[in-house]
C-alpha cells in the first residue's frame, strides 16, 4: 500500500495569485468561467494537528479559464475561527475537535450557534447575489468571487431558527431547498425554500424526532425532500453535558434500521418508509418520482456502516502502515413505494468511490446514466481516493489513474452544443505526489482522456467541493 497521498493533509498556507498557470495540452476555446473550490488547508493549531479532515480551516481556491489559458489564486476564508488561529489559538468546535470546556460555553455554542467559528470549509453556494462558502452550521460566508475576499456571513431575513443544516443544498428552477435540524428535547427538522435572489427561507414542511441522525446530504426528487436518516443518531440533550467534540456524541445505532422521511414540496406533508437494513452515507447521487409519484428511486453511496467517519481522522490517515484500506462503499438505489411505506434496494456499481457528481443542469432529479467520482485503483488496498471513475448505470466503469496522482471531485462542464449527457469536460484538482504540487486535470467526460493540465505551483490540500461558474 501506498501512502503518498498524506501529502494532501500537510498544512498550505501561502495565499498566492499566478496570472497564467504553465499548460500541458490545448484548453477548448468554449471553456470560459470560473472554478471555485473549498476545503480545509491548514490541519495543525496550537502546534497540534485538529482530529479529523473535516476539522481544518477554510481555502477556497479558484480557477479562472478564458482564451486557452488559466490563472489561480487561493485565499483563506476569513472567519472567526482563522482570526483566532492567527493569534494560535484553538477557540472554536468544528467537526470532531473541540476546545471548548466550559458547559455555558458549549450550550452557547451548539443552541445558538452564534458563536461559531463560521470555517464553512465544505461547498461553494449562491444566496441572493453572492456566492457563499458553506458548512454544516447555518452560518454560510460569502466572498468577492474575483478577489477571494470574504465579505461575511451572510444574514437571512427570516425567523427560522436552527443549528445543523446540509451544506450540499439542491437546486430546481430557480428555487433552492435545504433543510435546518433544530436540536432540543424533541428535535425538528425544518425543511425550506429559498428562492433565487432572496434572503427570506420559506418553510415549507417539518417534523420531530427523538434522535437525529448525522446526514450529509439529501435527496430532491420532483415531488419530494427525501431525508434518509441513518442509524447514526444522538441524543442533543446528553450532547451538552457530555463534553464530547460533535460527531463523538452520535452512535452507531444498526438496530434502528435507516428510516426514510419525504416532506412533501408543495404541501409540507411529511411521510415515511422505513427498512430494516442500516446503511450509512455522505453523499446522494440523484433521486426521481414515477409518473405518479408513488416510487421514488433514490441513488446514493452507502457504507455498510458508519466506520468511514473513524477513517478520515488524521491520526487515522496519516499514521496508516499496510493493514487499512479505504472502507468499502457502493452506489445503490433506494426504490420507495411511498403509500406502503416500504423501501427496496439494489446494488447499481459495486466500485467504492466518493465525491460523486453528475450532469446537475441536466439530470437532476430526472432519470440518467452516468455518475463521475473518486473510485479506489486496488479495492481491498488503496488507502484513499486515487482514480478518477465514471459509472454508466448500463454497466461500464471507465477510470483515470496514475502513479502518485490524487485527484479530487470531478465537476462536470457541458459542452455548449453538447449532443449527449455526458458531452464536457470535467474539472478536477490532482495532486501530484512526486512532485508535491497538483494541477487542475481536464478530462473529456466521454471516456476520460486527459485534454490538459495546468501545474499550480504549491500543493492544494485535499478539499471537499467546487462549483464552476460559466463566464
Ligand atoms: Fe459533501
Amino acid at each position: 500500500m501506498t501512502c503518498d497521498y498524506k501529502k494532501g493533509f500537510a498544512d498550505q498556507t501561502k495565499e498566492i495569485t499566478v496570472s497564467s498557470l504553465e499548460v500541458e495540452g490545448v484548453i477548448p476555446d468554449w471553456l470560459s468561467g470560473t472554478l471555485v473550490r473549498n476545503g480545509p488547508a491548514r490541519f495543525r493549531l496550537e502546534g497540534k494537528t485538529l482530529n479529523h479532515w473535516f476539522d481544518g480551516l477554510a481555502m477556497l481556491h479558484k480557477f479562472d479559464i478564458a482564451n486557452g489559458h488559466i490563472s489561480y489564486a487561493n485565499r483563506f476564508l476569513d472567519t472567526p475561527a482563522l482570526r483566532a488561529a492567527k493569534d494560535g489559538k484553538m477557540k472554536y468546535g468544528e467537526f470532531a475537535t473541540d476546545p471548548c470546556r466550559s458547559l455555558f460555553k458549549r450550550i452557547t455554542q451548539v443552541f445558538t450557534g452564534s458563536t461559531s467559528g463560521a470555517n464553512a470549509n465544505v461547498s461553494i453556494g449562491k444566496i441572493a447575489k453572492e456566492f457563499v462558502a458553506q458548512t454544516e452550521t447555518p452560518l454560510p460566508v460569502a466572498f468577492d468571487v474575483d478577489t477571494l475576499k470574504t465579505i461575511g456571513i451572510v444574514s437571512y431575513s427570516d425567523g427560522l431558527k436552527g443549528n445543523l443544516t446540509t451544506a450540499h443544498p439542491h437546486q430546481d428552477q430557480g428555487d433552492q431547498f435545504n433543510y435546518l435540524l433544530s436540536f432540543g428535547h424533541k428535535s425538528t427538522y425544518n425543511v425550506y425554500r429559498l428562492s433565487d435572489g432572496s434572503k427570506k427561507r420559506q418553510l415549507i414542511g417539518s417534523y420531530s424526532t427523538g434522535r437525529p441522525s448525522y446526514m450529509h446530504s439529501f435527496g430532491l426528487s420532483q415531488q419530494y425532500l427525501i431525508l434518509m436518516e441513518f442509524p447514526l443518531v444522538v441524543n442533543p440533550i446528553s450532547m451538552l453535558v457530555r463534553g464530547k467534540p460533535f460527531i463523538a456524541n452520535y452512535t452507531w445505532k444498526p438496530e434502528r434500521g435507516t428510516r426514510f422521511s419525504l416532506v412533501d414540496r408543495q404541501t409540507g406533508e411529511v411521510r415515511y418508509a422505513h427498512t430494516d437494513e442500516a446503511w450509512f452515507g455522505f453523499h446522494h447521487v440523484n433521486a426521481f418520482d414515477n409518473n405518479d409519484h408513488s416510487k421514488i428511486d433514490l441513488d446514493i453511496i452507502v457504507y455498510p456502516d458508519a466506520d468511514v467517519v473513524q477513517y478520515f481522522y488524521l491520526n487515522s490517515l496519516l499514521n496508516k502502515r499496510n493493514q487499512e484500506a479505504y472502507p468499502k462503499n457502493e452506489l445503490r438505489r433506494f426504490t420507495i413505494d411511498v403509500p406502503a411505506g416500504t423501501v427496496s434496494s439494489r446494488r447499481l456499481v459495486d466500485h467504492s468511490a466518493e465525491l460523486p457528481r453528475i450532469n446537475y443542469e441536466q439530470c437532476n432529479r430526472k432519470t440518467y446514466r452516468y455518475v463521475y467520482a473518486n473510485g479506489i485503483a486496488r479495492q481491498g488496498e488503496s488507502a484513499f481516493l486515487d482514480t478518477v471513475v465514471k459509472f454508466d448505470l448500463t454497466g461500464d466503469v471507465k477510470e483515470w489513474r496514475q502513479d502518485g496522482q490524487y485527484p479530487g471531485e470531478s465537476v462536470f462542464v457541458a459542452r455548449p452544443d453538447a449532443r449527449s449527457e455526458d458531452d464536457g469536460i470535467l474539472l478536477t484538482v490532482v495532486l501530484d505526489s512526486t512532485a508535491n504540487n497538483s494541477y487542475l486535470l481536464l478530462l473529456d467526460a466521454r471516456d476520460l482522456s486527459e485534454i490538459a493540465r495546468a501545474s499550480v505551483p504549491q500543493h492544494v490540500p485535499f478539499g471537499f467541493h467546487g462549483a464552476y461558474i460559466r463566464s
